[in-house]
């Protein structure tokens, strides 16, 4: 197996932690005789946790433009190793389902023996470090690119930064494909990319895709099921932006499996809570007992998204939306807006929920939404229309037979 490695400099100035240094994209290739399986240009900067003879101290730095494809690369099991400086090294391990391939495994040695990168290390040698938390995955043929930054810690104080990626394994041509799995921190900003070279034209940006219906619950003390929720949801958040310097409408899915749920359950009062990440989202159900109706009164959120100057924090605890009677549960196929506050909406698909009264996991019989009432009356009233046509052949075909027996018997 011969190793090939090339290397290019992207010129990009990044400060850091008050480090300034030059952040190269760096290429690398992993071939096994002449065919290419794994390729990768990417930045990383590390920011590492050290003890100090008299404390401890932070290491940052970049990986250089002269790091290489290291020894333990392989195409099969599929690894990229990026070594680099005196005994550094990352490397990246990938598994594949035949639909996706991800990146299961990334450990990190660095060597605290390298005076210029850890001065006065108290300790010296090798560390490894090693997480197979990592949300790198891709569809089969296509190139995984992410040019946002993104962050994974390996272990306590030891974290590594990627950006300007774009990367394949599991490769059946020599080049990077021209289809491509663009992570979500970069989806909704496909036409900005100010830090990158002009090496990709940039796509005109889609609508998000329909997001997956999840299905969420609350369970009370004794463990039964009393808040049922299935529903695809996508927030809106009106926001400054870091990459644009203006305001945007940033949208995201929810992924029903990244999103963890709970909550509570009241005689009058539920609450739902949706986790993903940086992201927090509580819908709070009141119970009328006067109208014997339940409605959404109240939505809380909390965000923070990689191109989000601040933490988003909105809330409104005056909603009356997605009203039902007690008893029965909530139902409404179509996509439905729910305005929030004027920067946050949440756009629901698919959804049916019940907050209250919910027995032996299983939903009540639904109340629909007006969209669906309606889209439900269209088909009944070109039904009737097209009877009533039909009627109204029949009648003059009938009349029309009478008129010209009349006719006959004249003669
Ligand atoms: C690689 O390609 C070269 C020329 O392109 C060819 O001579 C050589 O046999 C190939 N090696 C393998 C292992 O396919
Ligand atoms: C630094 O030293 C302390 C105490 O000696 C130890 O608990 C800690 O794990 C060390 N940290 C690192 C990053 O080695
Ligand atoms: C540790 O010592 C170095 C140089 O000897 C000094 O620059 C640094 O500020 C010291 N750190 C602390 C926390 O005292
Ligand atoms: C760690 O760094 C020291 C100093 O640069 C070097 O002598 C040593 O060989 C390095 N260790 C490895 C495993 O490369
Ligand atoms: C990740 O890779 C490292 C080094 O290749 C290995 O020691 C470790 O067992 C792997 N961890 C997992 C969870 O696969
Ligand atoms: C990927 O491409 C190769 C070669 O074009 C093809 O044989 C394979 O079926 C493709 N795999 C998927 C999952 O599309
Ligand atoms: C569980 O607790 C709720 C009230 O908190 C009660 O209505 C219900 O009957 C209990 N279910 C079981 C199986 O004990
Ligand atoms: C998001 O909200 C903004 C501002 O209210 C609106 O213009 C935009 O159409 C919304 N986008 C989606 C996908 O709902
Ligand atoms: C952002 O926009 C403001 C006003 O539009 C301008 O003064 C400022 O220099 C811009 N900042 C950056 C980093 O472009
Ligand atoms: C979550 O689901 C999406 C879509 O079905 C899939 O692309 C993604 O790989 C899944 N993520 C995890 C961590 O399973
Ligand atoms: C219940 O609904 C009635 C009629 O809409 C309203 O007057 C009353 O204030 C509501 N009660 C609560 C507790 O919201
Ligand atoms: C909360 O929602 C109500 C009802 O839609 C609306 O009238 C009110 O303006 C909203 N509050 C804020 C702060 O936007």
């Amino acid at each position: 197996m011969t190793l090939v490695k090339r290397c290019f400099s992207a010129g990009v100035w990044t400060l850091l932690m008050g480090c300034v240094f030059v952040a190269h994209a760096v290429t690398f290739e992993v071939t096994d005789g002449n065919s290419t399986c794994i390729k990768a240009e990417l930045n990383a900067t590390f920011s590492i946790s050290y003890n100090t003879t008299n404390g401890t101290s932070e290491a940052v730095f970049a990986m250089p433009s002269s790091a290489s494809v290291g020894n333990g690369s392989s195409c099969v099991p599929p690894e990229l190793v990026m070594s680099f400086g005196p005994g550094h090294m990352i490397s990246l391990v990938f598994s594949s389902d035949g639909r996706l391939y991800r990146v299961t495994n990334i450990s990190l040695q660095y060597n605290l023996s390298d005076p210029n990168t850890f001065p006065q290390s108290s300790s010296a040698g090798v560390v490894s470090v090693t997480t197979n938390s990592s949300d790198i995955s891709a569809r089969v043929n296509s190139t995984y690119r992410c040019f946002s930054s993104s962050s994974i810690s390996l272990s306590a104080g030891v974290n590594v930064t990627f950006s300007d990626l774009r990367m394949e394994a599991y490769m059946t041509t020599a080049n990077l494909s021209t289809d491509e799995s663009v992570c979500s921190a970069d989806q909704t900003f496909t036409t900005v990319a100010p830090t990158h070279t002009p090496r990709t034209t940039a796509a005109p940006p889609t609508p998000p895709p329909t997001p997956d219906r999840g299905n969420y619950s609350v369970t009370n003390g004794n463990g039964t099921v009393c808040l049922m929720a299935l529903m695809g949801l996508q927030l809106n958040v009106t926001h400054f932006s870091k990459s644009l310097n203006q305001s945007v409408s940033e949208v995201m899915n929810l992924q029903p499996n990244r999103t963890r749920a709970s909550g509570s359950c009241g005689v009058t009062v539920a609450s739902l809570t949706l986790t993903q990440d940086q992201t927090d989202l509580t819908l709070t159900f009141t119970l009328n007992s006067t109208t014997q109706k339940f409605r959404l009164s109240a939505v809380n959120v909390s965000a923070f998204w990689s191109d989000m100057t601040d933490r988003f924090e909105a809330s409104n605890v005056s909603l009356d939306l997605l009203q039902c009677s007690v008893g029965r549960s909530y139902m409404c196929s179509a996509e439905q807006t729910l305005a929030v506050v004027p920067s946050f909406s949440i756009n629901t698909f698919s959804l049916q929920l019940q907050p209250f009264n919910v027995t032996q996991n299983r939903f009540s019989a639904a109340e629909e939404c007006h969209v669906d009432r309606e889209n439900m009356l269209i088909p009944i009233i070109v039904g009737a229309a097209l009877a009533g046509l039909v009627l109204i052949v029949l009648i003059a075909y009938l009349i029309g037979r009478k008129r010209t027996h009349a006719g006959y018997q004249t003669i």
